[in-house]
């Protein structure tokens, strides 16, 4: 685990002191237990937004990283993740994540999924709260047994007609022949997913939310993608600490009062014991 604080060479930009130490430990603003959330005395709550990164280590690939190797280098993202392209050519979109949601449910969850459900649980058995927003559209946190999670931008195993907008669980391969289990419409199904240039969901849920934190941290997330790269800005605009858990820096990461740099699978569990000793 890398602590941006005690290395001059991750953290050329910070004006204050580093803290010396033989050998690196949790970050300071990593853990809630903040000037604010004394002053406030009141239960806590701690705000996680996860990205690609927190289900790497399960397999699934990420969309893009500084080795060039995501989803989005091999595929072009304006030939299956739009819906101009879908109206186009819907069988090689419907292609591209019937090979998705196959790899997702060959896919088991990490210990950074697990990690993250025991924090849901012991926080809400403590009377504090966590929210979980998920810019991934697989059920990986689900799986490790999140109950509350904010999927903003969709998810894979669900289909949503276009006619009656109703979303259905959806598990095997989706063809341009498949009828609305609802309205029986054929065609007109599509991944419940949100494609480039669509709104994601939740938002006004997630803002509420994040005024209301006491600690903000995003987890394996690159900071390229808006609106959920602003949520670091919109946090620090309503004086909530930052912190960023990531295997390198963000685009976005001098946004964050503090970093933990290392996989998600090890860093992550780390960060929830030492985050509920807090
Ligand atoms: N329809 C689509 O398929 C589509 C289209 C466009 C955008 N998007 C969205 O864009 C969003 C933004 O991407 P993102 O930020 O989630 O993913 P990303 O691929 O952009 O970034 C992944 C991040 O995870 C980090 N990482 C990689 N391995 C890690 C590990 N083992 N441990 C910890 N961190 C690790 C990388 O350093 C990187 O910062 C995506 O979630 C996706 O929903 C999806
Ligand atoms: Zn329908």
């Amino acid at each position: 685990m890398v602590n941006r604080h005690l290395d001059p060479h991750l953290n050329p930009w910070r004006g204050h002191a580093l803290r010396i130490e033989a050998r690196p430990t949790v970050a300071r603003h990593c853990h809630g237990a903040s000037e604010r959330l004394g002053k406030r005395a009141m239960s806590r709550h701690i705000f996680v937004l996860t990205g690609a990164g927190v289900s790497a280590e399960s397999g699934l690939g990420t969309f893009r990283d500084k080795a060039g190797e995501g989803i989005w280098a091999k595929f072009d993202p304006m030939k299956l993740a739009t819906p101009q392209a879908f109206a186009r050519d819907p069988q090689t979109v419907l292609a591209f994540y019937d090979a998705r949601r196959r790899n997702l449910l060959a896919a088991r969850p990490n210990p950074a999924h697990v990690a993250l459900a025991r924090l849901e649980r012991e926080l809400a058995a403590k009377g504090d709260r966590l929210t979980l927003v998920t810019q991934n559209i697989d059920d990986l946190h689900e799986r490790a047994g999140s109950k509350e999670v904010v999927h903003m931008h969709g998810e894979l195993l669900k289909a949503r007609c276009q006619s009656c907008e109703a979303a259905h669980a959806w598990l095997n391969d989706l063809t341009v022949g498949d009828a609305c289990p609802r309205c029986d419409r054929v065609g007109a199904l599509r991944p419940d997913i949100v494609w480039f240039g669509e709104f994601p969901h939740h938002l006004h849920e997630i803002d509420r939310a994040l005024r209301d934190a006491d600690l903000f941290v995003a987890i394996g997330t690159s900071g390229a993608v808006y609106p959920a790269a602003g949520f670091v800005a919109e946090a620090r605009a309503f004086g909530v600490p930052t912190c960023e858990i990531n295997l390198e820096a963000a685009d976005n990461a001098l946004l964050f009062d503090d970093a933990l740099y290392g996989p998600a699978t090890e860093i992550v569990p780390a960060w929830v014991e030492e985050t509920l000793r807090t």
